[in-house]
């Protein structure tokens, strides 16, 4: 990762109203809200896969992992600043949707927040 993952636990502040980061034995990492998927180990997972979160994702995340979108740090930092463009540019539909509305607008801000989500991830 090329971001500061000591700024990015900062940012996650940001992300904690709908994600939590839940570790594999269920102990909190940051505990936070459910509106969005758990986000522990994100960087190894094919988009809009994570168990619990099955039956929330959106059609066009699933659609995207299903096309074989499996998270990394490029196209992390695009989603976030705008997951509906992303999508749309991903899966080349302009009908796409997300069902995360927030974007992060800084691009370094991204860049950090991802680098803090591998820094408390598993490796
Ligand atoms: C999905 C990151 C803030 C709600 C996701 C995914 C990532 C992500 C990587 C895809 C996960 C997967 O494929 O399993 C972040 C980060 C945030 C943030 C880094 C802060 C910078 C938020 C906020 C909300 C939210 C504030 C609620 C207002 C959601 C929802 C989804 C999602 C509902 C599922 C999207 C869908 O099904 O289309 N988020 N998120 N997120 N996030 Fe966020």
């Amino acid at each position: 990762a090329t971001g500061d993952a000591d700024a990015g636990e900062q940012v996650f502040a940001k992300c904690k109203a709908c994600h939590s980061i839940v570790d594999a034995d269920g102990k909190d990492v940051v505990k936070g809200g459910r509106t969005g998927p758990n986000l522990y180990g994100v960087y190894q997972r094919v988009a809009g896969t994570q168990e619990e979160f099955a039956d929330k994702y959106g059609d066009s995340i699933k659609a995207a992992g299903e096309a074989g979108l499996e998270w990394n740090e490029e196209d992390f930092v695009v989603y976030v600043q705008d997951p509906r463009a992303f999508l749309q540019e991903y899966l080349d539909d302009r009908k796409a949707r997300s069902k995360m509305s927030f974007k992060l607008r800084d691009e370094e801000d991204a860049k950090n927040v991802w680098a803090y989500l591998v820094s408390v991830g598993p490796d």
